[in-house]
């Protein structure tokens, strides 16, 4: 795998869904967000039907199955509830994020080490269905290992501790977790795994995780919802898709 090939980028609606919700109607409407990030030159659509339905809803999840013409990228908890709407939908891909303080590591990602049958079992049935299950974890070999184990065919690495570290200026601690993404990815790839990344990511920090070669996809929202307030929705995701490219060339 070479480093020119193409990064995809990964558009979270989740956070147009806030904004809607902050008023209890129907506007802004996510679905609307995700053709603009379709001719934007998003690769995919991510959203995550959280348990509380804090922002995208189940009619959310039905409509961009309906309407997209690029994948769907469903993020949900190991959970029995959406487990079944998983495999009603059969997304393109399914990726396993925590919800819950207990199911977290002190890094953000998924404790997948301490839960392995359970989430051997859980994701299976998906994989059956066709989705690709990515597992949202910490750049930890011990997370990384168990992911393999369980079977699952992508780890999303998380990106949050290197980005607040950066955002608060902290650039030492940054750079130490950047080595350690670079590293990981490195490790991840050599297994046999797809890698791909995300939090928490901006202008300012995207391109050297971008540089990566292992890294297939970023997944990237709440900077780039924020961001079009400003420039629009349309120029800032193309902005955030010129900084990867740069940084892959
Ligand atoms: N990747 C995963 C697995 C996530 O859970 C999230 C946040 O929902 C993101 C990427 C995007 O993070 P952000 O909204 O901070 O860009």
């Amino acid at each position: 795998m070479g480093s020119t090939e193409k990064l995809r980028l990964g558009v979270n609606i989740d956070h147009v869904a806030t904004v809607r919700n902050a008023r209890g109607g129907a506007y802004p409407d996510p679905l609307r967000a995700a053709r603009i990030a379709e001719q934007a030159g998003a690769d995919g659509i991510t959203a995550h039907l959280r348990e509380d339905r804090r922002h995208i809803s189940d009619a959310d999840i039905e409509g961009l199955m309906e309407v997209l013409s690029v994948p769907l990228n469903f993020e949900m908890a190991a959970t029995d509830e959406m487990q079944k709407i998983a495999l009603r939908h059969k997304p393109h891909a399914v990726c396993i994020v925590p919800e819950k303080r207990e199911e977290r590591t002190t890094e953000g990602g998924l404790e997948v080490a301490r839960e392995e049958n359970k989430l051997a079992h859980f994701i299976a049935p998906l994989r059956d269905a066709g989705s690709r299950v990515s597992i949202f974890i910490a750049a930890d070999p011990r997370q990384i290992e168990a992911a393999n184990r369980i079977g699952a065919e992508v780890i999303e690495l998380h990106t949050g501790a290197y980005c607040d570290a950066f955002a608060e200026g902290r650039f030492e601690e940054a750079d130490a977790e950047l080595a350690k993404l670079r590293d990981m990815s490195t490790f991840a790839h050599s297994l046999g795994l797809e890698v791909h990344a995300g939090h928490g990511l901006t202008y300012d920090t995207v391109s050297p995780v971008a540089a990566f070669k292992e890294v297939r996809e970023l997944n990237i929202g709440h900077f780039l919802i924020g961001e079009s307030i400003f420039l629009g929705l349309e120029p800032a995701i193309a902005e955030m898709r010129r900084l990867m490219d740069e940084a892959r060339a």
